[in-house]
């Protein structure tokens, strides 16, 4: 009875999950839960979940989750993000669906063990990652937890000199990477990141352009589309409707604003990041900055950063090749890279005990039942 193992690596994001499977297959789906909100959305929808794009297209008939919105369970307690407990609990059990309909859909062997690697925020708690841990044991036969800039360097073979920041929709990390899993103290996770932006730019509009109608989708979708923080691109025209008129509005500058908000909070972090290593490997970790994450995608973003950290001798700054999947492909290689024995420990280990013991603040190991 030797059951095929499958392993897995997963970027569980606050906006999107990117998974790949060592079976080849690999797949995004928003991070988002939709519940039908009565008999008749049920009846049309024909489902009692629905995942995936479908959601937004039906958002009207459903009840929407998104788990881990604004950092909620993943990086800030629930109630800092102003949910009560009953929302709590529904948020978890969307990150539970969430967690076993992404896996899925790379459709796993049936009978074996699923052993994979999840990225988390760089300075997750301990509770923060139980959650995640409590999300993926259902479907995980043993998983770590580790943070998500690491997935992204480890994918990359940049192990040692070089300062990974993933500008993800939540939450931006930052983890300098120097051959080691690096000290949690080592580490910054900035409480912004794309959403922000999204609500940043939303206001502006709302202040400036007082009739226009515009959703904090559509400030999204404009975002990716036109999103910069230089001086040198075209200007971004949209079309939005004013009293139901479709009319062309230059939104450049409430844009431009909106995505330049995240920028002195990264340079901050970063000054104050590297103000901790000897002068020597300062240098080396600038000169090889990674931008990773859906925000790394900002026009002018590396150059603006390279610009912003000339006071403290200049950076050379790049960005991963694919953002959508740099993290869950490089948590799989990490899954695929430990031996099988240690997979059966931490499954083994799980088995043995449900207490929540301490685990190394470095690389939190714990399974799923
Ligand atoms: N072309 C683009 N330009 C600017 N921003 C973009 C672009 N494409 C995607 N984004 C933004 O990137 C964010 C999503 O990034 P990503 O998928 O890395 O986040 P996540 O992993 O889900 O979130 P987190 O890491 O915070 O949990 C969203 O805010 C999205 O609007
Ligand atoms: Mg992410």
């Amino acid at each position: 009875m030797n059951h095929p193992i499958t392993y897995v690596g997963m970027d569980l994001g606050t906006f999107k999950t990117s998974v790949a499977s060592a079976n080849g297959k690999r797949s995004v789906v928003p991070s988002a839960v939709g519940w039908p909100k009565d008999h008749v959305a049920r009846a049309m929808l024909g489902r009692d979940v629905i995942f995936g794009e479908e959601i937004w297209k039906q958002r009207l008939a459903l009840d929407v989750v998104r788990p881990f919105r604004r950092g909620a369970l993943k990086y800030i307690a629930g109630a800092d993000v102003g949910i009560t407990d009953d929302e709590i609990v529904k948020h978890k059990e969307a990150a539970r669906l969430l967690v076993k309909h992404a896996v899925s859909t790379t459709e796993p062997a049936a009978d074996g063990p699923i052993y994979g690697v999840i990225g988390a925020p760089s300075r997750a708690t301990i509770l923060n990652k139980e959650v995640i841990i409590d999300a993926a044991r259902e479907t995980f036969d043993a998983v770590m937890v580790v943070a998500e800039p690491f997935t992204i360097a480890y994918g990359m073979n940049r192990l040692s000199n070089t300062l990974v920041i993933d500008i993800g929709a939540g939450t931006i990390d930052i983890c300098p990477m120097y051959g080691t899993y690096p000290k949690d103290e080592d580490q910054i996770t900035l409480p912004i990141g794309g959403d922000s932006i999204d609500e940043e730019f939303h206001r502006l509009m709302k202040q400036s352009e007082t009739r226009a109608q515009l959703s904090l989708n559509m400030a999204r979708e404009i975002k990716e589309k036109f999103g910069f923080v230089g001086d040198n691109e075209e200007a971004a025209i949209v079309t939005l409707p004013v009293a139901g008129k479709p009319t062309q509005i230059d939104v450049s500058k409430q844009l431009k604003a909106a995505c330049r908000s995240i920028v002195p909070a990264i340079v901050e972090a970063l000054r104050e990041l590297i103000s901790k290593f000897d002068p020597e490997f300062q240098s080396s970790l600038l000169s090889n900055v990674l931008l990773g994450g859906g925000g790394s995608q900002l026009k002018g973003l590396d150059r603006l950063i390279e610009e912003a950290l000339k006071p403290y001798g200049g950076a050379n700054v790049t960005h991963v090749y694919d953002s959508v999947f740099a993290g869950a492909t490089g948590a799989l290689k990490m899954a695929m890279s430990m031996p099988a024995e240690y997979w059966q420990q931490i499954a083994a280990q799980a088995q043995d005990s449900d207490e929540d013991e301490e685990q190394p603040a470095s690389v939190p190991l714990r399974r799923a039942a």
